[in-house]
């Protein structure tokens, strides 16, 4: 039962409780006009500490395609946070006007500190180089979609391992299903936490860290990549000289499979060039559409409508 639950790392659901969120949303895709009134008179806030195009506007247009109404503020400054109000005293005052709240915030924890003083539901929409689980609900729709299953795949995740929270959730999510196996293809400097590393040692799962994604793009059945995030790192100088590790090209697209797909949860910077855009391998487009998918389907369980 996922009615007045919290959402706040990709572990919180069980895989059958996955299962139902995707199911609805594939239900969503194919009946939109029958969910169109499914949340007549609910409200859903939303609170962004952090800029966002994707994750607050797919949102948004999530709780208004199931007929319901939004508030909030998209940075800091527009709230009473300015004044120094804490989080806990934020949404706790946000629970006497909404339903369901989404929050991104900039460190690492913050939702979850805002779910203990919560009435209503709580749902991370990422905190700092942490967590971003409904961007992995995003990724998993988007593989179940396409490639049909979420086990015994090939996965790359190429870039800023390091603070990039999408692939954190990302690899904790597929390490549940069976048989699949990680490449994490970064510099050094950017290399998957160690945190991560253990999740994966503990569960004997396959994988390997490169630096160069030619070596390796022939194995994938996914390549999955992130920007290097400017706003995460202390020093412009390291900034600079790593932000344009990877670019993934046609040329590159030449040494990889036929079926292997290309996500990337968005925004892109310079990782992957434009020309790649109209092959038909690169999904990220439809990955973001499918993301206001799977955030209507949080959105009618976690509020017990469906
Ligand atoms: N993928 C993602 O989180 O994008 P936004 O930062 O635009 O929300």
């Amino acid at each position: 039962m996922l009615k007045g639950r919290n959402l706040i790392e990709p572990m919180d659901f069980t895989l059958e409780e996955l299962e139902q969120i995707f199911l609805l949303a594939d239900e969503i895709i194919k009946n939109p006009t029958q969910y169109a009134k499914m949340c007549d008179g609910k409200i859903l806030a939303t609170l962004f500490f952090e800029p966002s195009t994707r994750t607050r506007f797919s949102f948004e247009a999530a709780m208004l395609r199931l007929g319901g109404n939004v508030i909030g503020f998209s940075e800091a400054n527009s709230s009473s946070v300015a004044k120094g109000e804490s989080i806990s005293d934020t949404i706790r005052t946000v629970s006497c006007y909404a339903d369901i709240a989404v929050m991104r915030h900039p460190k690492e924890g913050a939702a979850l500190v805002a779910s203990e003083s919560s009435h209503i539901p709580v749902v991370n929409a990422g905190d700092g180089g942490h967590q971003h689980p409904t961007q992995t609900l995003t990724d998993l729709l988007t593989i179940r979609r396409v490639k049909g299953r979420l086990k015994n795949l090939t996965i790359g995740c190429c870039g800023d391992l390091k603070f990039g929270r999408t692939v954190h959730s990302l690899i904790k999510a597929l390490s549940r299903y069976e048989g699949n196996k990680f490449i994490l293809i970064s510099p050094q400097e950017l290399n998957v936490p160690e945190y991560i590393i253990r999740i994966l040692k503990e569960k004997n799962i396959e994988f390997k860290q490169v630096e160069k994604m030619e070596e390796v793009i022939g194995e994938l059945d996914i390549l999955y990549m992130t920007r290097v995030q400017k706003e995460r790192f202390f020093n412009e100088e390291d900034y600079v000289r790593l932000k344009d590790s990877y670019i993934l090209c046609n040329e590159k697209m030449k040494l990889a499979k036929e079926n292997m797909i290309v996500l990337h949860p968005l925004p892109r910077v310079n990782e992957i060039a434009y020309e790649v855009d109209d092959d038909p391998r690169a999904i990220y487009f439809k990955q973001a559409k499918y993301g206001m998918f799977v955030r209507m389907a949080l959105i009618c369980k976690l509020l017990g409508l469906a």
